[in-house]
């Protein structure tokens, strides 16, 4: 995830191209009964289309699994992730071979996502959420790629193994920078989304595999954060933190999907460990603290850091899908949890659906849920949020993720994603683009971190 925008080339024709699209709207909205299954799945189909239109990467001369300009490559595995859990929900399998195409485009050599394409803007983050969709696609027994291909398993593992070496104690007691490439912008940050992504796979990982190693290491990364305070005793979720201050002074700022890379997590271990108190505990403590994202009293999800002020960029109009993607699958791995979670989902889905009345055919969704109406944000984020947040209404229609031992078809390899070939070093990079990681960072730290320097 980007604090500001590298690649400009052509960011600034698509959002006046998305601006022009959004302001003809018609009031026809997405009908959603939330009592009704097939009410859902229909809605979830809307959004699902509205979102998919965004992607050409399937088609002949363009690239499988990237998104144009101007989102980013870390959207395009979320979006993926997305879809797995679309078709899970309602059996549909319209977008599986887009997306088998794409993650297999993607998966790189050496089976981490890793490709060397985005060697120059790949952070643990962004690797993350390409890892999390090859795991969800291992838990929902999503179709296997043909044998000589790469398994889901496997890439989940394969994100696992490059990440747990990068753990770096030579400053902040440890914890994974959010680059992991040194001359990337943002090297030197310590980022809760970073370590939150390996966390929820490594706890994943564990459940999945039953493997006491990525246990270990889930209990590991939950601990550093919450020492070094990126996680406080209330459960709430800061950003990040720089290393060359051994992390001690936090950037508060609190977005969604922090918190909810954390739920998925801690409830993943919760149910490895069959119930383990300090598990519980923080489960209940996230659950309780997602307060924070609900306005007011109305149970419906906003991105408080940035919704109220209209400053909500490309990537963080996403971030709500993942929130109530990981809200809903807590559910089924620390039932408890069911009671306090679903209200809020259903309050959400209701209002997402009255915020999509906008486009030429009156069911395109905007970014605010809160307002009753189209807000005239339209994208990627903005659909993929409404499409998960209806569809998490189903979740308790549907089989909790599957194990190794209780129907897990996928294929694993507990030493893949090991580099074949080299990490690009300096080399790789030329003036020009150390120049100009320079200048943006200092830039993005002024304008992009208030109150942090
Ligand atoms: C890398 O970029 C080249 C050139 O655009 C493209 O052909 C190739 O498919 C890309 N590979 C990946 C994994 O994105
Ligand atoms: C840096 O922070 C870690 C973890 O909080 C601490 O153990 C270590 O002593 C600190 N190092 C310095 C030089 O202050
Ligand atoms: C773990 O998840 C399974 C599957 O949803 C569920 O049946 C079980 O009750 C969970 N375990 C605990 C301790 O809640
Ligand atoms: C458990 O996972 C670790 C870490 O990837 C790996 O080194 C080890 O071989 C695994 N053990 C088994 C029995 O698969």
């Amino acid at each position: 995830m980007r604090l500001l925008s590298r690649r400009s080339h052509s960011v600034w024709a698509s959002l006046l191209l998305l601006t022009l699209m959004g302001a003809q709207s018609l009031v026809s909205a997405i009908d959603l009964n939330l009592d009704d299954d097939a009410s859902i799945k229909r809605a979830a189909k809307i959004a699902a289309s509205g979102m998919t239109v965004f992607y050409t990467g399937h088609l002949p001369g363009d690239v499988p699994g990237n998104l144009p300009a101007p989102y980013y490559w870390w959207e395009a595995g979320a979006m993926f992730g997305a879809l797995i859990d679309y078709w899970y929900y309602t059996g549909d399998s319209t977008w599986n071979d887009i997306t088998i195409q794409a993650m297999l485009h993607q998966a790189s050599p050496s089976t981490n996502f890793e490709p060397r394409n985005q060697t120059k803007s790949e952070g643990n983050d962004d690797q993350g959420f390409w890892g999390m969709a090859a795991m969800s696609a291992a838990e929902r027994n999503f179709p296997n790629p043909p044998a000589d291909q790469p398994q889901w398993l496997e890439l989940a593992q394969g994100v696992f193994n490059s990440q747990a070496p990068r753990w770096d104690t030579t400053s902040c007691g440890g914890g994974l920078k959010w680059q992991f490439f040194t001359l990337n912008r943002g090297y030197n940050y310590k980022n809760t989304i970073s370590n939150g992504c390996f966390f929820n796979i490594a706890s994943r990982l564990a459940r999945y595999t039953r493997n006491q190693t990525y246990a270990d290491w889930a209990t590991k990364s939950w601990e550093w954060t919450e020492r070094i305070g990126l996680i406080t005793p209330t459960y709430q979720f800061y950003d990040g933190t720089n290393d060359k201050l051994n992390c001690t002074e936090l950037n508060r700022i609190q977005w969604t999907y922090n918190a909810g890379v954390h739920l998925l997590g801690a409830a993943n271990m919760y149910n490895y460990t069959n119930g383990d108190k300090i598990w519980r505990d923080r489960v209940q403590g996230i659950v309780e603290g997602l307060r924070t994202f609900f306005f007011e009293e109305t149970n419906i999800m906003f991105e408080v850091a940035c919704e109220g002020i209209n400053t909500c960029d490309i990537d963080q109009r996403s971030f709500k899908a993942y929130l109530a993607r990981w809200m809903a699958a807590t559910t089924q791995l620390a039932p408890f949890t069911r009671d306090l979670i679903m209200p809020k989902l259903r309050a959400s889905a209701a209002a997402a659906a009255k915020a999509c009345t906008g486009g030429n055919n009156g069911d395109t969704c905007g970014h605010k849920w809160t307002t009753g109406e189209f807000d005239g944000s339209i994208g990627v984020g903005e659909q993929m949020a409404a499409m998960e947040v209806f569809q998490s209404n189903l979740i308790a229609k549907v089989a909790p993720p599957v194990t190794e031992s209780t129907g897990g078809t996928s294929k694993g390899d507990p030493s893949a994603g090991v580099r074949e070939d080299p990490v690009p070093e300096l080399r790789d990079l030329t003036t020009a683009d150390r120049a100009g990681a320079w200048t943006i960072t200092a830039v993005s730290i002024v304008t992009a971190i208030p109150g942090w320097s």
